[in-house]
């Protein structure tokens, strides 16, 4: 194996963890013989997913239009090695190929998104409506359902239609509630025929965070303390809004459900002994998915943002709190508009109290939480810097979000690598796949009502500022190569074992797959390492074959004119 996928023992560790309380907490700590042996629920949706920007590439194709991260990523320094999504996997050419990937699986759903600007240019439907771009997703839809693969689609992957930003200030402004509804509603009229099942959007907090605090993502705003309280404001109404449209106007003829993906890490407090570890705990998570399923699912945000948020807006001199709020109309309007509850879950964080003063200038949403983020230098790290596998922390995570006991879709889970990492024989995708749905199961034990999962992602992609240097795929993706083309990874066998089983039966099978699984990959990788010799044979049958032909023909040409003039 690469020394790039080596487990590597974690170098961010800023503080001294308080272990010894860590192995106190025994409810749903993970222990070698903790495993679980058992299988889903009839009728457990299997999926895997992708997002348009990060897939399709074609980015300027058939009259698709600029979206924010098309305008983003071709700035300079804005993204690792200034990688950009123009042609990425080469998605939008390459349905039938990818919906072949997908029944190798054995898939039972595949999730993605619809670029708002690949079908509406401006992100305004009265400006031009792309039917083009249409078409891509009716036919991406039909073969999907040709192939009895579920799709489950999302209506907002980040790609906000840059005129949209450039005019209104895309999300810090309230237009954008009306503007994604007509978005929505057109998405239900065209493809709400064969689309039953709806993601208004994805992952909220980080276009509120990331693309309004920090600016690490698109548009790249630093509005600190206020930007991303007021972004997910706008998202919250606007997630309100298509629900309502969908009941209203498309639910009865169409019979779907609507629902949101939320992403959020576990916290656990530090020394589960102390109350303000405790607190600083429930802090981070509701400052995480909190702060949008409580006013979907309750009508307000939760209280201890309200008070957190408040008492430093206070003692900045603020005349309000820097977290708007909902009037009691709009209370009633946001409550209850969810079919389903996404979730997309990756990490889990220790977590301990930490004081920050407030003064002018100085708040950000991290410093309203008065909390410190630890790790477990032992938690095995082989991808993202941020990603730490701790399968315990998922099964807690599913058991903190039950307001009113919701559906439980897994929108997203899943492992990256590192660029340089060729290894298609992925162990430790495989084990963390294995106990992440083995934790999923356990939840579900517990009376989580968890209906699907859904892998991330299906191929390596795009991700986001980090460009093409983490790995995600189940499938392994040749960028190098124009043709963009696929690998298995070891992980596709055994996550194939576990959705043929819907499960995990009983140890002697399970323990098999990883070696079963293991033993193919050997063979891939042979071809990837054949790689450069597959391009080098594509010049050559691309470029070198016609080039030497015209050549010939051309040359035979003028022979024969020369014999027949000789010949005259
Ligand atoms: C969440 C995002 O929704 C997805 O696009 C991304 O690939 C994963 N996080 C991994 O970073």
């Amino acid at each position: 194996m690469l020394p790039c996928c080596a487990v590597r023992t974690c170098h961010v560790l800023v503080l001294v963890l308080c272990l010894s309380a860590a192995e106190d907490f025994d409810w749903t700590k993970n222990d070698r013989g903790s495993f679980y042996y058992g299988t889903f629920p009839a009728g457990f949706s299997w999926g895997a997913g992708s997002s348009a920007y990060q897939t399709e590439g074609a980015w300027d194709q058939d009259g698709k239009g600029l979206s924010i991260w098309d305008v983003f990523s071709h700035r300079k320094g804005k993204i690792l090695q200034n990688d950009t999504g123009d042609s990425s996997c080469q998605g939008y050419y390459k349905i039938k190929e990818d919906i072949s990937l997908m029944k190798e699986l054995k898939l039972d759903h595949y999730r993605f998104s619809i670029s708002w600007p690949r079908i509406m240019p401006t992100g305004i439907k009265s400006d031009h409506v792309n039917e083009k771009g249409i078409k891509y997703y009716d036919e991406l839809i039909d073969n999907l359902l040709e192939n009895k693969i579920t799709p489950i689609a999302t209506l907002y992957h980040w790609d906000l239609p840059q005129v949209l930003q450039e005019k209104y200030g895309g999300w810090q402004n309230i237009s954008m509630v009306n503007y994604f509804n007509e978005f929505a509603n057109l998405c239900f009229e065209r493809f709400g025929n064969r689309v039953k099942y709806w993601i208004t959007l994805n992952n909220p907090w980080s276009v509120a965070v990331e693309g309004y605090e920090t600016g690490e993502h698109a548009p790249g705003l630093k509005l600190r303390g206020t930007g991303a309280y007021r972004a997910a404001h706008h998202m919250i109404k606007a997630h309100a809004k298509v629900w309502h449209t969908y009941d209203t106007k498309w639910r009865g003829k169409q019979k779907g459900l609507v629902g949101i993906s939320l992403s959020g890490d576990w916290g656990e407090p530090v020394d589960i002994s102390n109350q303000k570890d405790i607190e600083a705990a429930e802090r981070y998570v509701q400052f995480y998915i909190g702060w949008f399923a409580t006013p979907i699912f309750h009508g307000d945000y939760p209280q201890v943002m309200k008070d957190f948020i408040g008492r430093k807006s206070a003692q900045q001199g603020l005349g309000t709190s820097r977290l708007p709020t909902f009037s009691s109309q709009e209370k009633s309007y946001v409550k209850g508009t969810c079919d389903f509850l996404g979730i997309g879950h990756f990490t889990t964080r220790y977590i301990t109290q930490k004081n920050y003063q407030s003064g002018h200038g100085s708040s950000s949403y991290f410093t309203d939480r008065d909390l410190a983020e630890l790790v477990d230098p032992r938690w095995p790290d082989p991808g993202s810097e941020w990603l730490y596998s701790v399968p315990w922390g998922f099964r807690r995570l599913l058991n903190f979000a039950q307001y009113r006991n919701p559906m439980i879709y897994v929108t997203e889970n899943g492992v990256s690598e590192k660029i340089m990492c060729t290894e298609l024989c992925d162990d430790w995708r495989i084990q963390y796949y294995k106990d992440y749905t083995n934790e999923m199961l356990k939840a579900i034990k517990d009376g989580v009502n968890v209906r699907g999962y859904t892998a991330w992602s299906l191929l390596d992609k795009f991700e986001w500022d980090e460009g093409y240097s983490e790995r995600f795929g189940l499938y392994y993706v040749d960028f190098r190569n124009k043709n963009k083309p696929r690998y298995p990874k070891a992980s596709v066998q055994y996550y194939k074992r576990i959705i043929s089983s819907n499960g995990f039966p009983n140890q002697r099978e399970v323990e098999n797959w990883k070696r079963k699984a293991t033993e193919t990959c050997s063979s891939s990788n042979q071809l990837l390492a054949a790689d450069p010799l597959t391009s080098h044979m594509e010049m050559v049958t691309e470029v070198v074959v016609p080039t030497v032909c015209t050549l010939c023909i051309l040359l035979s040409a003028v022979f024969l004119m020369f014999l027949l003039r000789r010949h005259n």
